[in-house]
């Protein structure tokens, strides 16, 4: 029999003012429940309580349809209820499927004579029952039954009336708790979005932006990984630069001809994607998932362009619960838009300090120039100061500080004379004097240049000793900056191991018995100790040497 969902105007009075009550009772409860954020299974949980209170029973069952066409058990009450906890059924199955497939409620009056009932028939618990369904816009999204009421007796049109329409309440009530639950997911993913975007930024480094990128995949997206794949504009292909995971790890020796599987596809044109089952996407290629021993089932996939050129493509794979919507695929864009700013930024940043390195080096090689017997001078130092950093373990920063300060030590020298720089015997007392003011200049010149002013220490105090008889302050252990240190021990190895027109350059294992002699005296122990390991494990001889100067002569040395 069809019913007005609406329709309570046969009900006495008693029984219309009870309603009422309930229905008060719930828009004044549960609307407070779903304003607080509460969970679903909260709602319907609370939304079933209020049903048997109505209809006063003490079992019953509330089902909602999912994507896949299936009733699944959201609250069960009554016996053995926890049984079907999780459980889900066919759309057309039981009384709920029929209910679920007519959109009309249904009231059997014994279930063990129910040509719909799939119960056990000897069961005797369970008697009758009164099914429901919950709709949205005409369209059914759950079901609700009760079975047996207290009093014995079986269920009325009265109560199938005061039931349709609870449920039309529900439903109303259900759709409000997903667009508010759906909002704040809107808002928490924004307000993520924003924290990524700004982690992104705050850094310069290019592999740094890359990693956090894919980190950042898994908790915007509710995926259960991501990957990165740039283009190489060369060979036409795309390689795996991040994938998250040790999985992922095998991932980075696989490339993708551009048009080639689902990242290949959307490199070519340029369009994101949402894959919902990669099985039935004939671009989708499980080579990859073979070699990742991973199971990709849905995915989302996105361009990263810079000023209309793609670079990359970011793939978002697996979401955690359900499948990604298009809702997902904007916001991915977004952040897609997002990793590619910050990839440029550091790239921008990257070419800028490689450009200042480079006209730094130049510099430093200008001045050498000046002096023909110590050409190379500057790059081997910096190559012995990198080698004792490594076993040092020096961190990142400081390595980039220290690099451009072994560049830089004797940038100074530009301001000593010519006939001093280019003498090719011992200098006097004076001129020795006066080349000793070259840390000095250095620090002079380097002043003028606020983003250098890091690289100053190091460079000022590169022939300070640890036993306080150096220049030009005379500071003592670690008075004297590391860097300073390092660059001592790596200045004095070069300086005895290069010819000069008045001596000629000692063996690397005689110089290597100086530095030990004089280590804790004139040298760092510590840096001379990292200098031994590096020698021994070939990082130190492997450096060139340029040909030995003219007019090799064997007097003392020197190392200024
Ligand atoms: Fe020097
Ligand atoms: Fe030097």
């Amino acid at each position: 029999m069809a019913l007005c969902l609406r329709d309570t105007s046969s009900l006495d009075l008693r029984r219309k003012l009870g309603i009422m009550a309930i229905e008060l009772e719930i828009y004044r409860h549960i609307g407070g429940l779903v304003v607080k954020g509460a969970s679903r299974a909260v709602i319907l949980n609370k939304l079933m309580d209020f049903t048997l209170k109505a209809m006063d029973t003490s079992s019953g069952s509330l089902y909602l349809l999912d994507d896949s066409k299936e009733l699944s058990f959201e609250v069960v009450r009554g016996t053995g209820a926890k049984r079907f906890k999780g459980m889900k059924m066919r759309a057309q199955s039981g009384i709920a499927g029929h209910v679920a497939t007519t959109g009309r409620p249904y009231v059997s009056e014994d279930l063990r004579k129910d040509k719909f009932w799939i119960g056990i028939k000897t069961d005797r618990s369970h008697k009758n029952m009164l099914a429901v369904p919950l709709m949205k816009r005409r369209r059914v999204i759950g079901v609700i039954e009760v079975i047996n009421k207290n009093d014995g007796k079986p269920f009325t049109k009265s109560d199938i009336k005061v039931m349709a329409s609870l449920a039309n309440h529900f439903s109303i009530i259900m759709e409000r708790a997903n667009l508010f639950t759906e909002l704040d997911g809107r808002i928490k993913q924004f307000s993520t979005l924003n924290e990524v975007g700004n982690l992104l930024i705050s850094t310069l480094d290019q592999s740094v932006v890359r990693h956090r990128a894919m980190e950042a995949i898994t908790k915007l997206m509710h995926a259960e990984t991501g990957s990165l794949l740039l283009l190489d504009r060369e060979r036409e292909e795309l390689y795996f630069e991040v994938a998250l995971g040790a999985k992922g790890r095998r991932l980075k020796e696989v490339t993708l001809d551009i048009g080639e599987g689902i990242a290949g596809w959307v490199a070519k044109y340029g369009k994101p994607l949402i894959i919902h089952d990669v099985t039935k996407d004939k671009r989708f290629q499980g080579n990859i998932d073979k070699r990742s021993k991973f199971r990709t089932r849905n995915m989302i996939c996105a361009p990263v362009s810079i000023k209309g050129n793609i670079i990359g493509v970011l793939q978002a794979i697996n979401k955690v619960s359900g499948t990604f919507t298009k809702e997902d695929l904007k916001l991915f864009q977004l952040f897609s838009n997002q990793v590619a700013i910050a990839l440029d930024n550091a790239r921008l940043y990257e070419e800028i300090k490689d450009t200042f390195y480079a006209t730094s080096g130049a510099l430093a090689e200008a001045i050498e120039k000046r002096d023909p017997y110590t050409g190379g001078h500057t790059k081997r130092v910096l190559a012995y100061c990198l080698a004792i950093a490594n076993h040092l373990r020096m961190p990142k920063t400081t390595l980039e500080v220290l690099r451009l300060s072994a560049v830089l030590h004797d940038i100074g020298k530009i301001g000593i004379e010519d006939r001093i720089l280019r003498k090719d015997a011992p200098l006097d007392a004076m001129e020795a004097a006066s080349m000793k003011m070259h840390p000095e200049l250095g620090a002079e010149i380097l002043k003028h240049v606020p983003q250098l002013k890091d690289i100053v220490p190091g460079m000022l105090y590169h022939h300070e000793r640890v036993d306080g008889l150096g220049y030009p302050k005379g500071f003592k252990k670690e008075q004297i900056p590391l860097i300073a240190r390092i660059i001592s021990v790596a200045d004095t190895y070069d300086a005895m191991t290069t010819t000069r027109p008045y001596r000629k350059g000692l063996p690397p294992e005689v110089a290597l018995r100086e530095l030990k002699k004089c280590s804790g005296r004139q040298f760092d122990a510590n840096v001379v100790a990292a200098f031994l390991r590096a020698f021994r494990g070939g990082e130190i001889d492997g450096v060139v040497r340029r040909p030995p100067g003219k007019r090799p002569v064997k007097t003392a040395s020197r190392q200024l």
